[in-house]
């Protein structure tokens, strides 16, 4: 697999990281030590958008339906934010990545609240990388959050256009995702940026989260670089010379 030239590069990656549960029910071992091994494949990956140039890596780490999973879970992956926090935050900030946090922050503990605040205003100059975290993140909710913050804001009908929605979303001034990836198989968006997702193209690899590596995060790149983007319109060049 080789780099994709800059011009062909995603500027900006979503990633589903589904499939921690089953790489560690395959192993005999319980679903949080899957999602121990998803957080080291993270640090793998994130090393590897700065090294190639990738400007915008979003991570789903916890949906806002995630809260219906046991409690052990749920308790272990607040903990894994925390120990993100406060053991790499060190090395991403050397690194270079700006952390950005989207979602409800509100319904997290105090504690958690504070750290990620804390991270964003530690890394907020950085520019070699821009890291959306979507931890308590769901596409409605933050559909329905723009929605009634634009009603607060006493925004009239006709003034209602795309790119007002876009300026009230987590992700506003953050350009849409050009490619999202879904480990582990699953064919569906669950809650992941529906709004945003309008035009990114898809690369869905079988393999569960904790086992996608930098190579194959490559060919996720090799893929999308070989893809025609026509965002509902037609490729002129064909069009062209279908009608000469
Ligand atoms: C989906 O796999 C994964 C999650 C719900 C959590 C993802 C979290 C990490 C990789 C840890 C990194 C986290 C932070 C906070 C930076 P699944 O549990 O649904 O897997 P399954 O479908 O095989 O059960």
């Amino acid at each position: 697999m080789s780099l994709p030239s800059s011009e062909k590069l995603p500027q900006h990656v979503a990633i589903i990281m589904d499939g921690n549960g089953r790489w560690a029910v395959k192993r005999g071992l319980p679903r949080l030590a899957g999602h121990r091994a998803g957080t080291e494949n993270l640090r793998r990956i994130i090393r590897a958008c700065v090294e190639f140039g990738v400007k915008y890596l979003t991570i789903y780490a916890f949906s806002t339906e995630n809260w219906g999973r046991p409690r052990e879970e749920v308790d272990g992956l607040m903990h894994i934010l925390e120990d993100v926090i406060d053991h790499e935050l060190k090395e991403l900030n050397q690194q270079g990545v700006q952390i950005r946090h989207i979602g409800r922050l509100d319904q997290l503990a105090a504690s958690i609240q504070k750290k990620v605040l804390d991270a964003v205003k530690t890394t907020q100059h950085n520019d070699r990388l821009v890291l959306n975290v979507a931890f308590n993140y769901g596409g409605r909710d933050e559909i329905v959050q723009a929605i009634q913050q634009i009603i607060r804001d006493g925004v009239s009908a006709e003034k209602i256009t795309p790119d007002l929605v876009s300026s009230y979303l987590y992700t506003a001034g953050v350009p849409d995702p050009d490619l999202i990836i879904r480990t582990s198989g699953e064919l569906r968006i669950s809650n992941f940026l529906i709004w945003q997702a309008a035009y990114a193209e898809w690369f869905v690899t079988p393999i569960y989260w904790p086992d996608f590596g930098k190579e194959e995060f490559l060919k996720a790149l090799e893929t999308f670089s070989n893809r025609d983007r026509r965002y509902g319109k037609v490729d002129s060049k064909e069009y062209e010379d279908n009608h000469a």
